[in-house]
């Protein structure tokens, strides 16, 4: 078995690839040899990070998509066929967080953030299952939340932690679902990583969360990027419906 990583032509579809953690994701898997597929709803964003792929010599697309909407989603992967191809590769990265304690949680404010983490999820998988079933092989990464595992904690996060808990059960669900075929799908828990999710964190909460990671830091993105390489290579040909904590210890116990 070959040791290094190669995704030498294949087309991988990145959502939130203008966020932090995307496009750390967007850059590995144009690193490895992917052709990327930029989908965020910040089409400026998208741009910019194509734009920085192509600097490396690689292709890459910018797709504006809403992943709350089903409608974008598929004129989204419309639009990634009908350039290169179906995509083999899906990392469902796009993601926002609320804080809010349990009695001052709006109804708008629970929807507003299911409908990006779980429903946004959902709406991909199932768009990008369907051209990976025509394609007869996919691989799939969803990213979830060590939050989604414990139960939120640190800050008010109710609706987040039961988006990401929801996102870790589809994708599961899933993976019972497509046994036997030849589409693998996993998905990763990261803990706090330095992205602009986190960028209104005050510095004194910061340090806390800090405190409380074993490792003693904030992930770094391309450290949540390098676990979602190697779970869409041959490497990991054998995991399969696996929830991969990558959070610097948070979750050993
Ligand atoms: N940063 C962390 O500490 C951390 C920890 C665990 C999990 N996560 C998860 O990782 C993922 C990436 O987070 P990040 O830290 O890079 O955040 P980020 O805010 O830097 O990036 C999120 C991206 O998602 C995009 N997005 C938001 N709504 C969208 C929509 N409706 N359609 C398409 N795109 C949309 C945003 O434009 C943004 O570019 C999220 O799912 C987040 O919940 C982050």
């Amino acid at each position: 078995m070959a040791v290094h990583i190669s995704l030498e032509d294949r087309i991988a579809a990145v959502t939130g690839a203008g966020g932090g953690m995307g496009r750390a994701v967007a850059l590995a898997l144009a690193e490895a040899g992917a052709r990327v597929a930029a989908l965020d709803l910040d089409g400026e964003s998208a741009a910019q990070i194509t734009e920085e792929i192509r600097a490396t010599g690689r292709p890459a697309l910018a797709v504006p998509v809403d992943v709350t909407r089903r409608a974008s989603v598929h004129l989204a992967f419309e639009r990634i066929e009908t350039s290169w191809g179906i995509p083999q590769i899906l990392v469902t990265c796009a993601g926002i967080i609320g804080t809010a304690r349990l009695l001052a949680l709006t109804e708008e404010e629970w929807d507003r953030v299911l409908a990006v983490n779980l429903k946004g999820t959902f709406l991909c998988v199932q768009r990008a299952v369907e051209g990976m079933s025509r394609l007869g092989e996919g691989r799939i990464v969803t990213i979830a939340s060590d939050t989604g595992k414990r139960g939120g904690g640190r800050i008010a996060t109710s609706h987040y932690a039961a988006s990401k808990g929801g996102v870790i059960a589809f994708t599961r669900s899933v993976a019972r679902e497509l046994a036997g075929g030849r589409i693998r799908i996993n998905c990763v828990c990261p803990g706090p990583t330095d992205t602009p999710m986190h960028a209104a964190l005050p510095p004194d909460l910061r340090e806390q969360v800090a405190r409380n990671i074993p490792l003693g830091r904030f992930a770094r993105p391309e450290e949540i990027a390098a676990a979602v390489v190697f779970l869409v290579s041959d490497m990991a040909s054998f995991i399969y419906g696996e929830t991969l904590s990558v959070d610097g210890g948070v979750l050993m116990d």
